[in-house]
């Protein structure tokens, strides 16, 4: 026996090695940490078990019969975070460079269904140069095994990919398909063609970093939610974001304990500018709502004129839309809409309840908007909306203007509850739009236009621009004072907790995607 144990220690001594001591020196000299390292640190000490530690790949092509690593190339396992399951899977750049073979394949989508058995989310940390040109087809059907599981996973369990090192072809596409992507600066990148086939077919030079870097995604693309400085990083942002999340599509979401006492909030009052027009920081009204500190902002430099993130509401999780006036003044458009209904949907998939902060001056017009496809992009957010059946809250804290009053969260489409501010504007559109469509003979005739326009605005102003009329209609449930819009906040949401909505049978909808 004694001999045995001391083989399977060898064998197993050898597996951790992956590709050698110089290949980890290299990827240390990167500023990268191994496969190992990484799934160490994303852990609870000691609770990860290896699965398939020993497993070889099948190919023998090209001199492969005789470079066998045990495990090749991907470490794959479970373990806790914070006490909660979670399955894990590490491509080791060490091993052929993270490449997927058909084995590797297998063992990724063997941690993959068994997290659905088990109701728990998926961690995949991605270091791979993309399928394993050794194997041909077998890698390429290998990747389309992980892609389809990607899709039966969806809303059933989260799924979290971190992009620790280069990530091209067919590799980006399962992270695509995932719940959200971490990206490590200056050290990974995504791309579906490399920058020599940019060379050869469209003549652009362009170096990785420029076509699908870190910074190119979190801000161009809006293909990564979250940029993080270095590994360790990816692995906190990882944990702080898990933290949010329920286990699987039926679990209830993660509440901390919660000493009531801290419900008026007095800077509320004094945020929103008297001038209309001058833009003041969401993210203030936002961290004045919520449990102190835990705003974990998502796509923070994608389309910033909307803000998107996970929050704390007297414990309890919450995901928060909110317009930012800083940015195009807070307008809707084709990225904002995108973004927004992508983080409406992942709320709704896992009972996380939605609070939607209102600030929005319109849907931003021009050629650029229109050609881009405002119209299906824009539909995006209002069909998330629409289809959301977890608690829904509102709070209108100053303009609500045209379709977009409609579209963010308004109480004909579905939301529960709907606050508004007493500063709130709520109108088809701004007093001096209005006053220019509907008065226009009467401007044009009087002996000083600009003096009647101004009379116009006013009555117009004095008419819509206030929350009256729609708390007068029932569309807005109550008009609140904003230093008690936290205390509000945390009764509307335990009101809503045991909401249970059923829809009509059908196989799915039909988002205009
Ligand atoms: C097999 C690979 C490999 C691959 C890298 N290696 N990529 N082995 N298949 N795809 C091996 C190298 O031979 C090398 O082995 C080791 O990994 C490290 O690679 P280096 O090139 O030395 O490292 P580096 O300079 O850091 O460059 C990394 C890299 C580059 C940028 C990833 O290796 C590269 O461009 N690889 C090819 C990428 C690619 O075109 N993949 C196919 C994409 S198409 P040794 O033994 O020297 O350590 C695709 C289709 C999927 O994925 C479609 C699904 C729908």
């Amino acid at each position: 026996m004694e001999k045995k144990i001391e083989l399977l220690q060898g064998k197993i001594a050898e597996a951790k090695l992956g590709g050698g001591q110089a290949r980890i020196d290299a990827q240390h000299k990167k500023g990268k940490l191994t496969a190992r390292e990484r799934v160490h640190f994303l852990l609870d000490d000691g609770s990860f078990e290896e699965i398939g530690a020993l497993v070889s790949h099948r190919s023998t092509d090209f001199g492969m019969a005789d470079q066998i690593v045990l495990g090749d190339g991907v470490v794959t396992g479970y373990g806790t975070i914070g006490g909660r399951l979670v399955y894990v899977f590490a491509q080791d750049f060490t091993v052929f460079g993270g490449s997927l073979s058909e084995t590797h394949a297998e063992k990724i989508c063997k941690v993959m269904d068994l997290a659905v058995k088990n109701g728990a989310p998926v961690i995949g940390l991605n270091d791979s140069g993309g399928a394993r040109i050794q194997e041909g087809v077998n890698s390429l059907g290998g990747y389309a095994d992980i892609f389809y599981r990607n899709v039966l996973s969806s809303g059933v369990v989260p799924q979290i990919s971190a992009i620790m090192g280069p990530c091209a072809g067919g590799a980006v596409y399962s992270p695509a398909m995932t719940d959200f992507i971490v990206m490590v600066d200056g050290t990974s990148y995504m791309f579906v063609t490399g920058p020599n086939v940019v060379k050869t077919v469209t003549n652009e030079e362009v170096t990785s970093e420029q076509l699908g870097g870190a910074g190119t995604h979190a801000s161009k693309s809006g293909v990564t939610h979250l940029v993080a400085e270095n590994d360790v990083d990816c692995i906190e942002k990882i944990k702080r974001l898990l933290s949010y999340v329920p286990q699987n599509c039926a679990d209830k979401v993660p509440a901390l304990p919660y000493t009531p006492g801290d419900e008026y909030r007095e800077q509320l009052d004094s945020i929103v500018p008297e001038n209309a027009n001058h833009p003041y920081d969401i993210k203030e009204v936002i961290a004045g709502i919520v449990d102190e500190n835990t705003f974990f902002e998502i796509h923070e430099r994608y389309a910033e004129n909307i803000v998107v993130g996970f929050a704390r509401l007297a414990g309890r999780s919450i995901g928060i839309v909110a317009n930012q006036p800083m940015s195009l003044a807070g307008v809707l458009d084709v990225n904002s809409s995108k973004k927004g209904a992508r983080f409406v949907r992942f709320c709704d998939c896992f009972n996380i309840p939605i609070l939607v902060l209102e600030d929005v001056p319109g849907f931003l017009p021009g050629t650029d908007q229109e050609w881009n496809a405002i119209i299906t992009n824009g539909a995006k957010l209002l069909y998330a909306f629409s289809e959301a059946t977890v608690p829904r809250v509102t709070v209108i804290t100053r303009k609500a203007y045209g379709g977009a009053y409609d579209v963010m969260n308004s109480k004909h489409i579905g939301a529960d509850m709907n606050f508004a501010w007493p500063n709130a504007e709520i109108a088809v559109m701004g007093a001096k739009g209005a006053s220019e469509i509907i008065f226009k003979k009467e401007i044009e005739s009087a002996a000083d236009p600009a003096a009647k326009l101004a009379e116009k605005e006013r009555e117009y102003a004095e008419t819509f621009a206030n929350p009256y009329r729609a708390a007068a209609r029932g569309f807005i449930d109550e008009v609140i004072v904003p230093r008690e819009t936290r205390r509000k906040l945390i009764k509307a949401f335990a009101m809503l907790e045991h909401k249970a909505v059923a829809r009509p049978k059908r196989k799915h909808g039909n988002i205009p995607l």
